[in-house]
């Protein structure tokens, strides 16, 4: 476990520990505030992702933006983004088991460090592995549940949204209860 988020990185960046390694071009540690009371958790990059070694840049990423903004959420100020996997799966395939286990650690390490209040899972993926194996995702977004003294909640990932833009009022809705609790029980001033 590294204390301090210039080891964290450096360490992360240099990882071999998955197959993953051999075809990513930057690593994704991730983004955003070290004091973040809010985390965000997808999946793994795509490819630019990939190609910019920053989480969510591409058309789901600008989505996500967009859907922050509204909630005064903001990458560069008060929120940190991160994903389970740090390196892009080839032609952006579910990540196997096996790779999200070998990676989880530096997640869990990013989330020792934050210690956040709330944790937000972008996608089935991300909530199966953070919050319960068998989430139905398409009934639970939205939902708060506690574990280990951090409230946490699934939302729709912004790709899935993109598919199908009929989601988008229920998907936004979500935002508007993230946005509820920050007011509830976070202290920075959003
Ligand atoms: N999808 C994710 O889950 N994470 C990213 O960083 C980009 C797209």
């Amino acid at each position: 476990m590294f204390q301090n988020w210039e080891d964290l990185k450096k360490s992360c960046e240099n990882c071999q520990k998955c197959e993953l390694c051999k075809t990513r071009r930057n690593v994704v540690v991730g983004v955003g505030s070290p004091d973040a009371e809010v985390m965000f958790i997808g999946e793994g990059p795509g490819e630019n992702e990939d190609l910019q070694g920053e989480p969510f840049v591409g058309r789901a990423g600008k989505l996500l933006d967009k859907m922050l903004t509204a909630v005064d959420l903001d990458r560069n100020k008060n929120i940190y983004i991160a994903n389970i996997v740090k390196c892009r799966p080839p032609q952006n395939r579910d990540p196997k088991p096996g790779e999200q286990e070998m990676c989880i650690d530096w997640l869990r390490n990013q989330v020792k460090l934050i210690r956040p209040k709330i944790i937000v899972c972008l996608g089935r993926i991300a909530a199966a592995r953070i919050i319960k194996p068998d989430i139905k995702i398409t009934m639970e977004h939205g939902q708060f549940i506690e574990k280990n003294g951090v409230l946490m909640m699934a939302m729709l990932h912004p790709a899935a949204i993109l598919r199908d833009p009929r989601r988008k009022p229920d998907a936004f809705n979500d935002f508007l209860i993230l946005r509820e609790k920050i007011k509830e029980i976070c202290d920075h001033t959003y």
